[in-house]
């Protein structure tokens, strides 16, 4: 078909183009026409239909041949970087998210967060960053989230307006749109596929030190098992993963999680993901399902994402029956919020258990509860390391290993403060030396001039 170009729009952008000296900004907005107008006469030229049953690659080529084919017949002075761009933006938009395709396939971005049509987000590396990403209107970002859900299968309008569902690609997507939304369309992409900092890299950016790291190896090696808590972002299913590159090859492992975040490099993986119910409400399978399941599944250990509800009994029960080594995360202030958040689930799940006894259950079936914190400038900390040691009465006695002795802030907002052991040698240290992974004792030594200042008066049972 032949293009018949829109020869008014044009002359009415080559006149502004006359009009010197041209500000940016309206050198943006005339670009800004011509892409609308190029957007329009590729959707009428290319039979879209046909397209989608073509192979990508195929259609990304039709497309720069049209669009190249087109701009070479635009009489407006663009130069090759206009050029370049206009094409690039052209092929996302008809193929791919639009402006958000440049995001989507940097894979250094965890998360992409559109407030508004003119306000999106990204983290990157744990810091959040506002772009300069911009959708044309709130009507432009809508079709872009169609596309995403419709995509999926799902759909999405006033109402039911909101979507909560998966990307083929693991990301996980938010969508909730007004009446819901007050100022238009909402959309979180969070991407768990992301590259995850490895042990170097967090030891490098100041979240712990080597003889922490050597600690929980060996934690990890001499089947203890581990909760990792800290609130939210604070890198817990990053070290969870961390640690799970610590397994033995041989040992059989078995995940369960909300949204497969994890990414266990070894063989004899068996990873299970939960389901959320249809839109009738049916067909609903629980973390509590999944780890049932699990356990008929002959695991050497089972890694559980994040333990939210009921499936924590279960969990438990496994802890104490065989399946040592089973580590999790939890959201939580401090350990002992931890401990307490695990006793309120069991509570709510309907058991009746006696606190003591509850109490008992728990202290018994953890070893060493590992916290996490996202201190005020950026930097992901591992508070402290402790081990669980029995009960005291009525309470779970919880010894710190190492912790973070914060002093203060910096002028430049940096906190001051330094990872110290606390001179306690952990009871399972003995454990480790069984299993072939002994610790120097030096690693439990304090330093000799660092005083302990807080840590030592108030230990982190006091603290709350
Ligand atoms: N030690 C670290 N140093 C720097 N960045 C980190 C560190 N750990 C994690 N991150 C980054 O912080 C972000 C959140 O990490 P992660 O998903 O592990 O946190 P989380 O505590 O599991 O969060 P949630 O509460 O959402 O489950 C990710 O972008 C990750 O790359
Ligand atoms: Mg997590």
């Amino acid at each position: 078909m032949a293009w018949l170009p829109d020869r008014k729009a044009e002359r009415k952008t080559s006149e502004a183009f006359q009009q010197r000296p041209i500000s940016r900004e309206e050198r943006e907005k005339i670009l800004h026409d011509i892409k609308r107008r190029l957007h329009r006469t590729l959707v009428e030229r290319l039979d879209l239909a046909q397209l989608e049953q073509m192979e990508e690659t195929l259609v990304a080529a039709e497309i720069r041949r049209a669009l190249t084919q087109l701009l070479a017949d635009d009489p407006f002075p663009l130069n090759a970087e206009e050029r370049a761009r206009i094409a690039e933006e052209l092929e996302f938009e008809i193929l791919g998210l639009g402006p958000l395709e440049p995001l989507v396939r940097d894979n250094t971005i965890s998360d992409i967060l559109v407030n508004r049509y003119d306000e999106v987000y990204i983290e990157r590396f744990g810091m959040l960053h506002l772009t300069d990403v911009r959708f044309r209107d709130n009507a432009h970002l809508m079709k872009i989230i169609h596309k995403i859900v419709s995509n999926i299968g799902r759909r999405i309008d006033e109402s039911s307006p909101m979507v909560d569902a998966r990307l083929p690609d693991g990301s996980r997507v938010n969508a909730i749109i007004p009446p819901l939304a007050l100022d238009g369309p909402i959309l979180s992409i969070r991407r768990f596929m992301v590259m995850r900092p490895t042990i170097e890299e967090i030891l490098a950016r100041g979240t712990l030190i080597p003889e922490m790291a050597e600690v929980m190896r060996a934690a990890v090696k001499a089947k203890l098992n581990i909760l990792i808590s800290g609130g939210t972002g604070s890198g817990k299913t990053t070290l969870l993963n961390i640690l799970s590159t610590y397994l033995d090859p041989e040992e059989r492992i078995v995940t369960v999680e909300d949204s497969a975040e994890l990414q266990l490099q070894k063989r004899n993986v068996c990873r299970l993901e939960t389901r959320p119910p249809n839109i009738e409400g049916k067909g609903e399978i629980t973390q509590r399902d999944l780890v049932r399941n699990a356990l008929r599944m002959r695991p050497d250990r089972i890694i559980v994402g994040e333990v939210r509800g009921p499936e924590v009994m279960d969990m438990f029960q496994a802890m104490n029956t065989g399946h040592e080594g089973s580590m999790t995360t939890i959201h939580a202030n401090s350990p002992r919020d931890a401990l307490l958040r695990l006793e309120t689930m069991v509570n709510l799940a309907g058991y009746q258990i006696p606190q003591k006894a509850l109490r008992h259950l728990i202290s018994s079936s953890l070893d060493v509860i590992i916290h996490l914190a996202r201190h005020s400038d950026g930097v992901r900390r591992v508070v402290s390391i402790s081990e669980i040691t029995g009960m005291e009465g009525e309470v779970i006695s919880l010894q710190d290993i190492f912790v973070f002795d914060r002093h203060g802030v910096a002028d430049d907002g940096k906190i001051l403060g330094q990872f110290v052991a606390t001179g306690v040698r952990p009871r399972f240290a003995d454990r480790c030396a069984i299993y072939g992974v002994p610790i120097p004792d030096s690693y439990f030594t304090p330093p000799a001039s660092g005083r302990l200042r807080r840590s030592r008066a108030f230990p982190l049972e006091a603290r709350r």
